[in-house]
């Protein structure tokens, strides 16, 4: 079974990317790079990406997320404090624990796309 399926299908993954999303827009400490963002939009992509990534039927037609993110200056610290959220809506959506696990390493592995390397 696909994580994707663990997590409850699209209703399942849709209540993770809502709780996921709340936290991390309301962030003070991620506001320089989320006060802008559009976030309608962001949620329904940051939505069909977890489902593609986690083995889920959808499509994502956002853009490359190396593309994406690479002018945004995202450092190796905010990188980890959306993990951290990741991982507390894991638990309010009462994931299973070894699901959960799996999830969050699944994002992380993303850490490399997704920061600006220092000096770039
Ligand atoms: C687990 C790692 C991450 C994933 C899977 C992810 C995924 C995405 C996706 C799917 C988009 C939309 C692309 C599009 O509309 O074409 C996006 C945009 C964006 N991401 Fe991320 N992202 C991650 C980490 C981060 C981090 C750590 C930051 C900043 C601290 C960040 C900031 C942004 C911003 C500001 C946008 C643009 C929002 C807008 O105005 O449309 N992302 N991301």
């Amino acid at each position: 079974m696909s994580l994707y399926d663990q997590l409850g299908g699209k209703p399942g993954i849709g209540r993770l990317v809502a709780d996921f999303y709340a936290r991390i827009s309301s962030d003070p400490g991620l506001d320089q790079w989320f006060a802008r963002a559009d976030h309608t939009r962001y949620r329904a992509q940051l939505r069909a990406y977890f489902a593609v990534s986690l083995g889920g039927p959808e499509e994502y037609r956002g853009g490359d997320l190396r593309t994406v993110h690479g002018d945004m200056g995202i450092s190796r610290a905010a990188f980890d404090t959306v993990i951290d959220h990741l991982s507390a809506a894991l638990v309010a959506v009462e994931a299973d624990p070894d699901v959960a696990r799996k999830v969050t390493r699944e994002l992380r592995s993303l850490r490399a796309i997704v920061v600006t390397p220092p000096g770039s």
